[in-house]
């Protein structure tokens, strides 16, 4: 039995915003039904192909656990089909660009029509205003959300971050928005409309940011390694380059074998409650009662030359090294680990957050496990779905359409070609 057993998905979605919340609903138990155009299917399908013929990782990676239909949904017996499983699904989830849904004929109106205990959960670039009619990718939102302004070093161009924090995090957001929609409906029996902007999303995540904004008003922030330098502040928050985001100073620092390894580097903070830890251990102990280093307030205009003095020690050590000495003394500290190393972490595997898939078109792969741990609630991930691969049984088993209705679905070319065993 797992969490979400017996909740029937109707997924919409394409790229990567939209499967990343229905493949999350469907590792915890859902049964997910991606809806696909026939012969053409989920863009990503053949996106980034490292495998001829076969569905890239990109696809095989957001679309675990799922089953596969296709239908062409803008033809009179695919809105049939469609009619059929929005009224047997708890909740449908879309991420089309803006109006396409409509478009198509199945509005919020119309799915309450045809069922009324339906959630029907969308992804969007944008909440309803000015923008609200925009087709949006993650850079976009990584920009209008606020953080692409304060990645990167203050005296270089806005940067985007490598985690897709405007897609696979807008998609983690919705699953929660689509779990309370179902607990709600268990007391009011309705089904409502949740909405996951990606904008919004990144805003959330980048609170800390919106939070310096407001401090500014009060004065330059003196845990930017800027205030240390003499450069002033302007008028919004600056790029903080690796500095850390909350009141410890942090930053990264060379570790042995920087100078060809480009991930030989170390996240080191120095937390005010191990500050005579970190001198004893860097050789400084003396800085444990000088005036000028003993606190953190007299330490930040300092902070450079103290990282300096700490990057002494730590390009002595590996970044494992470090980690092993500090962690005994609780200074927290963290390694920058390349994806060769995180794909080949055997603890990862373990935990299930790394995991090996089999596919019949590409053999075995490395995929994300579930990122949340629920210790009464197995996850197995089982490989994505081949375009259409389901059609049959979802038609027959899970939509109860009669052979007579199946020969004419099929006959109108509505559905793709009908397979050999369904005949
Ligand atoms: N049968 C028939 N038509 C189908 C179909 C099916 N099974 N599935 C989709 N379509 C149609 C849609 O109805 C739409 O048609 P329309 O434009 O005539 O109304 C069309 O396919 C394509 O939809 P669209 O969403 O516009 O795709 P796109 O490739 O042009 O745009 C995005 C991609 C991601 C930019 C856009 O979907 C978007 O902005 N989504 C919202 C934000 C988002 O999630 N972005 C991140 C994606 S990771």
């Amino acid at each position: 039995m797992n969490a979400l057993d017996g909740k029937k998905i109707l997924d919409f979605t394409h790229v990567q915003s939209g499967p990343t919340c229905t493949q999350l609903l469907a590792w915890l138990g859902a049964d997910v039904i991606k809806v696909e155009r026939p012969g053409v299917g989920d863009a990503t399908r053949k996106q980034l192909v490292d495998v001829p013929g076969a569905d890239s990782l990109y696809f095989t990676m957001l679309n675990h656990n799922k089953r596969s239909i296709t239908v062409n949904t803008k033809s009179e017996t695919g809105k049939e089909v469609l009619t059929r499983l929005v009224e047997k699904c708890d909740v449908l989830v879309e991420n089309f660009a803006p109006g396409a849904l409509d478009r198509m004929g199945f509005g919020w109106e119309r799915i309450q029509e045809i069922n009324p205990r339906m959630v029907m959960a969308s992804v969007k670039g944008f909440g309803p205003g000015k923008y609200e009619d925009c087709k949006v990718y993650e850079n976009v939102a990584q920009c209008a959300g606020g953080s692409a302004s304060t990645t990167g070093f203050p005296d270089d161009v806005p940067m985007v971050t490598g985690a897709q924090i405007g897609d696979s995090g807008t998609g983690l957001l919705l699953a929660l928005g689509i779990v309370a929609a179902l607990l709600q409906r268990e007391k009011t029996g309705r089904g409502q409309r949740v909405l996951a902007p990606m904008q919004d999303g990144v805003i959330n995540l980048c609170r800390v940011k919106l939070r310096d904004q407001q401090r500014l008003a009060a004065g330059p922030l003196e845990e930017y390694s800027q205030f240390g330098k003499g450069i002033p502040f302007g008028k919004a928050t600056p790029r903080a380059a690796n500095d850390s985001g909350g009141g410890q100073p942090g930053r990264i620092l060379k570790c042995k074998g920087w100078e060809t390894d480009p991930d030989a580097y170390t996240y080191f903070i120095t937390q005010a409650a191990v500050w005579p830890k970190i001198c004893d251990l860097i050789g400084k102990p003396e800085w444990k009662t000088d005036p000028e280093y003993a606190t953190p307030p007299a330490r930040l205009p300092r902070l450079d030359e103290i990282f300096d003095e700490i990057q002494n020690w730590t390009m002595t050590k590996t970044k494992f090294e470090v980690m092993e000495e500090c962690n005994p003394l609780d200074i927290p500290v963290g390694p920058i680990l390349s994806m060769k190393e995180i794909a080949e972490d055997r603890g990862l595997r373990e935990t299930g957050t790394i995991v090996e898939v089999d596919h019949p078109e590409r053999g075995r792969y490395l995929s994300v496990g579930c990122p949340v741990k629920l210790s009464d609630c197995h996850v197995e991930v089982k490989r994505s779905p081949l375009l259409g691969e389901h059609t049959a049984e979802i038609l027959s088993e899970f939509l109860g359409f009669s052979e007579l209705d199946l020969d004419r679905i099929y006959d109108s070319g509505a559905v793709g070609d009908r397979p050999a065993r369904a005949r």
